[in-house]
């Protein structure tokens, strides 16, 4: 939530920044502001709306300063308008400052400065940073007088700060929220929250840990933490590749993303599975496996698309690795007082590895002394970074608000997991055999049948983009992707639609069923088959419009359903990983048919970075 951007080197600043604010831009969108360097003052502006009403209103100013931050918003405190966009200033005009994150003692500190004399003139929390920052600028550098205000808040950030008195420098900090440092040569950086900001111009990047704050000019750069104790850092590559963060020719990044998928599967399965041996070997498992021995209880933990990838993963590792496993919502478990011992491993999925609930559930797991395991995207991430072992899905940026192929990546890793842990507990080598070899099959199937059905969900996205509601059912290894398909039509659609466990109906919802709902069932050919059936029938004699998923061949099903999406047939518990993405791409061509703002959803921001 929220990006920020700065660059000090040699170029002119503004068109690098604003490149990095749109390569950002789905962090959120409600506002933009930008703060430069020009012979050693700051020249700066900032607009409600989205990137482009900035930078329409920029483009004449002739800005040559080769220095500056950027910021695009997602508000929390204060409306979206040009007042509370980002940067802010202090009561002097010469401090600028951008932010993510929230401060939750902004309330006293505000009263404090007020009393001292302070003018606030936004409704946002960030402000009262500039004036603590210019309370304790007498006498010190900006890089002292931030630490010292920093050491004054409670909450979470990642800042960058800009002041005249320290012409061409920027001095950044991170707690709660992602910063990255990219080097791009002698004498020119970058500061981000993301690294696809950072990637046109550098793949040399410095993570910075919680609590660290970054000093950075053309003569180089030093970290420490808010008490000012050095800290000596080793760079990283980013191993993304630009290409990976652009559209290429897709009309919105989540249809191209969609089309990864088969991609994406294949690339998270690559040198992980041996076949012959029914076998998944990763180095998060390998080099804990004695671990993973001794562990009696899984729980996982996630946030949104993450959260429902992550109840195909329960199946799957109850079905075939017998260990009992809970799915939590981070939001929930980070409050509640969960019980975890010795031989609980917790599992934390996320894409981004950045989500504000389930940092923090990672973080009580960690303080009760378990066993962690991430399974992320973002490499570098907060998560990636603090989980004792992991596996990355390998994905590539997700851009997105609606995460498609990361959740088809979850699931696949997963399905590695689970051949991994129950080859362990005594899954036989024919099982795994059977897994590993469907596994490795699925990409294929995926892009086969993405080949032969995008054109049909298209023209069957026309006619059911005219509900206003919608029921997704599904049973099983398919429920997830009925609150998948529920969950796209409400995030870039905007229809009204409720996922439910197919059998769930006939205790309530069921009464919601008219002629304004469709339902969408998710019926493959599998164990639950025929008990689905008989939920369609059960709808259909409410005079239910019924839009059925189910495996190619099954013909039969045409006479109780009014359309139907054919999927190949594969492993039960792989099934959702075709299902999903059949719901995904109906829910965008909903979209595309009710003019939705697909990639930038209103209200949302990709990185869920607060609470
Ligand atoms: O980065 P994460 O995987 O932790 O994000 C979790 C959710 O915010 C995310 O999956 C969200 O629900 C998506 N917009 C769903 O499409």
């Amino acid at each position: 939530m929220c990006g920020i951007i700065g660059y000090v080197g040699t170029s002119p600043a503004k068109p690098i920044i604003l490149e990095g604010l749109k390569r950002m831009e789905y962090r959120g969108y409600d506002s933009a502001g930008i703060a430069v360097f020009e012979n050693g003052k700051i020249s700066s502006e900032k607009k409600a709306g989205k990137l482009q009403v900035l930078t329409d209103e920029v483009s004449e100013d002739h800005w040559s300063g080769t220095a500056g931050i950027g910021h695009i918003r997602w508000a929390t405190h204060g409306i979206p308008n040009d007042v509370n966009a980002h940067p802010h200033t202090d009561c002097t005009g010469k401090i600028y400052l951008i932010h993510n994150g929230i401060i939750e003692n902004f309330h006293e500190l505000r009263e404090r400065l007020t009393a001292e004399g302070h003018e606030f003139t936004t409704q946002t929390d960030t402000e009262v940073l500039t004036h603590l920052i210019e309370s304790h600028l007498p006498g010190n550098s900006l890089s002292e007088a931030v630490k010292a205000s920093l050491k004054e808040v409670i909450g979470t950030y990642g800042l960058a700060v800009v002041s005249e008195m320290d012409p061409d420098t920027i001095v950044a900090a991170r707690l709660g929220s992602p910063l990255i440092l990219g080097i791009i040569g002698d004498g020119e950086y970058m500061i981000a929250s993301d690294a696809t900001a950072i990637l046109p111009h550098t793949r040399e990047v410095i993570y910075l840990d919680e609590g660290e704050v970054v000093t950075v000019n053309r003569k180089g750069f030093t970290i420490t933490t808010v008490d000012n104790t050095t800290v000596e850092k080793n760079s990283s590559k980013i191993e993304w590749d630009i290409q990976q963060a652009e559209k290429q020719g897709y009309d919105h990044f989540m249809l191209k993303e969609i089309m990864e998928i088969p991609r994406v599967i294949e690339d998270g399965l690559r040198g992980r599975l041996i076949i012959e041996d029914g076998i998944a070997h990763f180095g998060g498992f390998l080099e804990y496996e004695d671990k993973w021995r001794s562990i009696e209880r899984i729980v996982i933990v996630a946030c949104g698309g993450a959260a429902i990838a992550s109840r195909v993963g329960e199946y799957m590792l109850e079905e075939y690795a017998s260990i009992p496993v809970k799915v939590e919502i981070g939001s929930e478990f980070r409050y509640r007082k969960p019980v975890l011992d010795e031989h609980t491993a917790v599992v934390i999925v996320s894409q981004s590895g950045e989500t504000a609930d389930t940092i923090a559930s990672l973080r009580e797991a960690k303080r009760q002394g378990v066993f962690t395991f991430g399974i992320v995207n973002v490499v570098g991430s907060t998560i990636a970074r603090e989980v004792d072992a992991g596996m990355y899905i390998h994905a590539g940026p997700e851009v997105a608000v609606a995460s498609t192929k990361v959740m088809s990546g979850m699931v696949a890793m997963f399905s590695l997991l689970t051949l991994a842990i129950g080859r362990q507990r005594g899954m036989s080598l024919v099982t795994g055999k059977r897994i590993a070899k469907e596994l490795q099959n699925v990409s294929l199937l995926a892009e086969k049948m993405l080949k032969k059905n995008t054109e049909t969900i298209k023209s069957l996205a026309k006619k059911y983009a005219t509900y206003d509601n919608a029921f997704f059912l599904g049973r099983k290894y398919n429920m997830p992707s009925a609150f998948e398909g529920a969950l796209k039509f409400k995030e870039i659609a905007y229809v009204h639609a409720e996922g439910y466990p197919s059998g769930e109906l006939k205790h309530g919802p069921l009464a919601l069923l008219d002629d304004r709902f469709f339902v969408c069932a998710i019926t493959p050919k599998d164990s639950v088959y025929e008990k689905n059936l008989s939920n369609i029938q059960e709808v259909r004699a409410r005079k239910g419009v019924v839009l059925a998923l189910a495996t190619e061949g099954d013909t039969g099903i045409e006479q109780y359903v009014d359309d139907v999406i054919y999927m190949p047939k594969t492993l039960e518990m792989l099934t959702p990983i075709l299902s999903m993405i059949v719901v995904q791409l109906l829910a965008y061509y909903t979209a595309v048919e009710r003019k939705c703002d697909i990639d930038q959803p209103r209200n949302l921001a990709k990185s869920v970075t607060v609470e």
